[in-house]
């Protein structure tokens, strides 16, 4: 059977660029950069962009192109079995990421409606704790199903296993077309909006600020390669399936630029807007923009709707637009998260598209029930945080210092891309994978896994301060492990008929 192809360029770059820009953009930006030196982050973003971030969108856009497969089955094309595993490890990170991804965009579809009366009243963090999540007093405990979660989620999966069972063409390519024109349109009518807010300058004062001694810190790089390598969508097999849906005459090089600034550009555009109403809010309630910017769930779910509740007219509909862009963002990239699994298990067991989204996105679903639970936002908040400083950074290193250094193949991809590309990949390319990655990433990790590793195991001090309950804290290990050693096991089995010759022409 012939394998699906984008109909257009645009196509491709379309569902790129909706699977980059997601949840990590509006929610997960504005606060990491603020956090780890404001302005002054820009200077290990941008290097982690530049020397880490778009070399290594290249190099998968590059494998997916040539060996025209799911993550595994290109390593596997590329390597045999001692590559295999990799691209099984990276779809299990996905799994896990799409099971509490898909939650996330439950709640602000949910919130999207609570906008239009502000039905999360004056409290909004009793509201969003208490009366919405209605949380579990003890971390680890489980409870029971909280509908108001659960029947926004059923609707996300609906929507997102849909669109994945019409296809690349006329399901993902098609979605994205619709929704990022869309998100980028209500975008720049929020950011307009806010930043013309009396206040907006304290906030933006405060978000571009720079604070050089940050800089040294390293857990600011961890960060900055952190959120560049969630961001991007690289090293979670997401990439390496959407392009080898590319037709054989396609660029890759350019695409791979134009993706990864689209993405940089949506999240600075995403910064300076949630800054903005930061910098109305805090004027509003004459306090320091520091006492009002806050991490993840408290900054979208709390503080907007606060700002929401004192904006100057038409605040139900700013509501309803922010939190539709946040579920329009997260939209387009869970489906290309899911997309990884549902292509690497149809082409394992030979299964059709259709099977395989039953199967493996019917499971993705199934397990995401847990975090529509009364616990679920500390299961969520525990899977988040070791899939993110385990796991993709991790990844991403092995990655590299794999095709680099074990197999030695950056001359051929070079080749490769350099073959089929507008822009000619120079050396600047290779001694980046080769060298200046590996050395920044490998110290970074080294680091995290010695010292900080540490310190995270002291649960007194460490991030999870009051997660004294060893059952979750350990259940973060377990999903991070696991992810590994399940994909060794994957990698054991044999392909189908249907995909285990491969020639390349
Ligand atoms: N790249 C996606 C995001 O930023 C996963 O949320």
């Amino acid at each position: 059977m012939a394998r699906s192809q984008w109909g257009t360029r645009a196509g491709f770059i379309l569902a790129a660029v909706g699977s980059a820009v997601g949840l990590g953009n509006i929610w997960r930006f504005p606060y990491v950069a603020y956090e780890n030196g404001g302005g002054a982050f820009f200077i290990p973003y941008l290097f982690a962009l530049l020397t880490a971030g778009i070399p290594i969108l290249i190099m998968e856009f590059t494998l997916g192109h040539r060996f025209r497969g799911s993550a595994p089955l290109t390593f596997f094309r590329f390597e045999g079995k001692k590559a295999e595993w990799l691209g099984w490890w990276q779809i299990l990170v996905s799994f896990v990421i799409s099971t509490y991804y898909a939650v996330i965009i439950a709640w602000s579809m949910r919130y999207t409606l609570f906008s239009f009366n502000l039905g999360w009243g004056e409290d909004t963090q009793a509201f969003l704790f208490g009366d919405f999540l209605q949380l579990a007093e003890t971390p680890g405990e489980v409870g029971g199903i909280v509908w108001g979660v659960f029947i926004p989620l059923v609707l996300v999966w609906i929507i997102s296993l849909g669109i994945l069972l019409a296809g690349v063409q006329k399901g993902i390519e098609l979605a994205n077309r619709i929704f990022i024109p869309t998100l980028v349109v209500i975008f720049l009518i929020i950011v307009i909006r806010a930043v013309t807010l009396p206040g907006a300058g304290a906030g933006l004062t405060a978000f571009f600020e720079p604070n050089f001694e940050e800089i040294m810190n390293p857990t600011v790089w961890v960060a900055a390669y952190g959120h560049i390598f969630f961001s991007l969508s690289i090293a979670f097999a997401i990439m390496i399936t959407y392009s080898s849906y590319l037709p054989k005459k396609s660029d890759i090089t350019n695409n791979a630029f134009i993706t990864g600034f689209a993405n940089s550009s949506f999240e600075l555009l995403a910064g300076i807007g949630v800054f903005a109403a930061l910098g109305y809010m805090a004027v509003q309630s004459g306090v320091d923009v520091s006492e009002v910017a806050t991490a993840g769930v408290g900054l979208a779910f709390v503080v907007f709707p606060q700002i929401i509740n004192e904006f100057p007219g038409l605040n139900g509909l700013f509501g309803a637009l922010f939190f539709l862009s946040l579920t329009l963002a997260g939209l387009t990239s869970l489906i290309s998260i899911t997309e990884t699994y549902v292509a690497g298990f149809s082409e394992k067991f030979g299964t059709s598209r259709r099977k395989a989204v039953a199967i493996a996105g019917g499971l993705a679903a199934v397990i995401s029930i847990l975090f529509s639970t009364n616990g679920g936002l500390y299961f969520l908040d525990v899977t988040d945080y070791f899939i993110n400083q385990f796991g993709i950074a991790l990844i991403g290193l092995i990655e590299v210092v794999l095709v680099a250094w074990a197999f030695r193949k950056l001359s051929d991809l070079q080749g490769h891309a350099n073959l089929v590309s507008d822009i000619r990949l120079g050396n600047w390319w290779k001694i980046c994978l080769s060298v200046v990655t590996p050395i920044v990433l490998g110290y970074m990790m080294f680091g995290l896994f010695t010292e900080n590793l540490l310190q995270q195991f002291d649960t007194e001090t460490g991030n999870y301060e009051g997660y004294t309950n060893s059952f979750i804290f350990w259940s973060g290990w377990l999903v991070a492990i696991g992810a590994l050693v399940l994909g060794i096991i994957f990698s054991l089995g044999k392909w189908h008929r249907d995909h285990a010759e491969f020639t390349e022409e």
